[in-house]
């Protein structure tokens, strides 16, 4: 199950069917794709995924501004199997870039990660050209560990202890 969360802004919740029609208006848009690799899933795909999340392993949100049920965008928290690290990935509709709603929605994604999940490191990947997802993980406190890096993409992450010291 995927709970709800909310921030003062954002509520966070399970994707439904009724949902696609929304991401339709964005995610084939060439400037959300910009930087997302050509292997990123099409819209059919992207809802198959984030409407059946493997169960304690994927949890999938919805964002949407406070108050309303319109989806502005996604995230996602991937536990790699076996372990106690997740991957974090959020993508939101161009209208609602540079609001800091990424860096909110990703905030309390990862705070429900270590409190709820028993995670220890929570990690993003972005490619290296992608700088409004780059400076987002900067704001929520993420580090850089170039020995995880890719040829074009950068590894972001944060630990436990940090999150909770910060
Ligand atoms: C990456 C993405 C999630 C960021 O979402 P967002 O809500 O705009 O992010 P935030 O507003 O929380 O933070 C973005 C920051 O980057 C800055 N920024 C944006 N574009 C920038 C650029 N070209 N150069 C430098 N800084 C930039 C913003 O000003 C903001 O920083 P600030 O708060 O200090 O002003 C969003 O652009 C998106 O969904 N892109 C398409 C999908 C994608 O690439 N997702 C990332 C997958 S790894």
């Amino acid at each position: 199950m995927t709970p709800e969360l909310y921030t003062s802004r954002l509520r966070l919740r399970a994707f439904r069917p009724s949902d696609r029609n929304t991401f339709a208006t964005f995610v084939e848009d060439p400037a959300y794709r910009r930087y997302l690799g050509a292997d990123h899933p099409d819209l059919d795909a992207f809802m198959a995924n984030n409407l059946s999340p493997e169960e304690g392993r994927e949890f999938s949100w919805v964002i949407c501004s406070a108050g309303t049920d319109t989806p502005i965008g996604s995230v996602f928290l991937g536990i790699v199997e076996g372990t106690a690290r997740a991957e974090a990935a959020c993508l939101l509709s161009p209208v609602a870039w540079n609001h800091g709603y990424a860096t909110e929605a990703t905030r309390i994604v990862i705070t429900f990660g270590f409190e709820h999940l028993g995670l220890e490191e929570v990690f993003a990947r972005a490619s290296a050209a992608n700088a409004g997802s780059i400076r987002a993980m900067g704001k929520l406190g993420m580090h850089p560990d170039r020995a995880q890096a890719r040829a074009d993409e950068v590894y972001y992450a944060v630990c436990r202890d940090d999150w909770r010291a910060s």
